[in-house]
């Protein structure tokens, strides 16, 4: 058997540590608790998901891995399955941040009952750092991976007992992952979007309305690169 995750779920599996038992919103295939099990990282899991067929495709994988005392199904939509301190933390990954902050602000009693949440946005990552600095959660740590060509930001977050106050900086570009000037990933994925900023503002005339909003986003860009 084949215990590897992609290298994006298994950095949100590094992520949960030191957490033993956890919930995986938006399982699909139930990878990652399943190997978090079998490697030793788990040692309960809860298996979620909003959509019947993942739920199965959750359930194949976790029979075939022989889980089915240590991993419980659970059909339904975000934490609505969950109840308060089965377990210690929550990790919710490959949806938009917007359906990520959804899915949170739903239950915020719940959410911020947990110790530590692993969230890997595939985009609008900003949007959800905006509500967890709004929020009162503290954005402990956060890793950027490329994986298959496509870049991934994971953001691990603890409740707090007050503001955060993150700057727009920290806020599109991550409060931990901007100030490692030597992670090239980092670097890499922002230079992309700078180079792509700077030849459609090549390309347009210098009066077209849109050029005014990209030279301020280069503007921003240049500060963390
Ligand atoms: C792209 S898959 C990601 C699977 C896995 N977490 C990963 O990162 O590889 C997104 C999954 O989230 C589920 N999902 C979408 N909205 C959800 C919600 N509100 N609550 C629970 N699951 C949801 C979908 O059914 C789908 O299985």
């Amino acid at each position: 058997m084949n215990y590897e995750l992609s290298l994006r779920l298994q950095t949100c599996l590094n992520a949960l540590t030191p957490l033993q038992t956890v919930a995986d919103v938006g399982t699909d295939h139930a990878y990652l608790p399943c190997v978090g099990i079998l490697n030793g990282k788990l040692k309960k899991a809860i298996a979620a998901d909003i959509g019947k067929g993942p739920l199965e495709a959750a359930k194949t994988t976790i029979q075939r891995y022989g889980l089915t005392e240590q991993i419980e199904t659970r059909l339904g939509p975000g934490l609505t399955v969950l109840h308060p301190s089965e377990v210690e933390g929550v990790v919710i990954a490959g949806m938009g941040g917007k359906l990520i902050v959804s899915i949170l602000e739903e239950n915020l009693l719940l959410t911020r009952s947990f110790e530590r949440l692993v969230l890997q946005p595939n985009i609008d990552a900003n949007v959800l750092r905006d509500w967890l600095s709004q929020h009162q959660f503290n954005i402990i740590d956060e890793k950027i991976v490329l994986d298959e060509g496509k870049f991934y930001e994971i953001i691990v977050a603890v409740p707090v007992e007050h503001s955060m106050n993150y700057n727009e900086l920290d806020i599109e570009f991550g409060p931990v992952l901007r100030l490692d000037q030597t992670n090239e990933i980092f670097h890499a994925k922002w230079s992309k979007e700078f180079m792509k900023n700077q030849s459609i503002i090549e390309q347009l005339p210098t009066d077209h309305p849109r050029v005014e909003s990209l030279k301020q986003r280069q503007a921003l860009l240049k500060e963390v690169l």
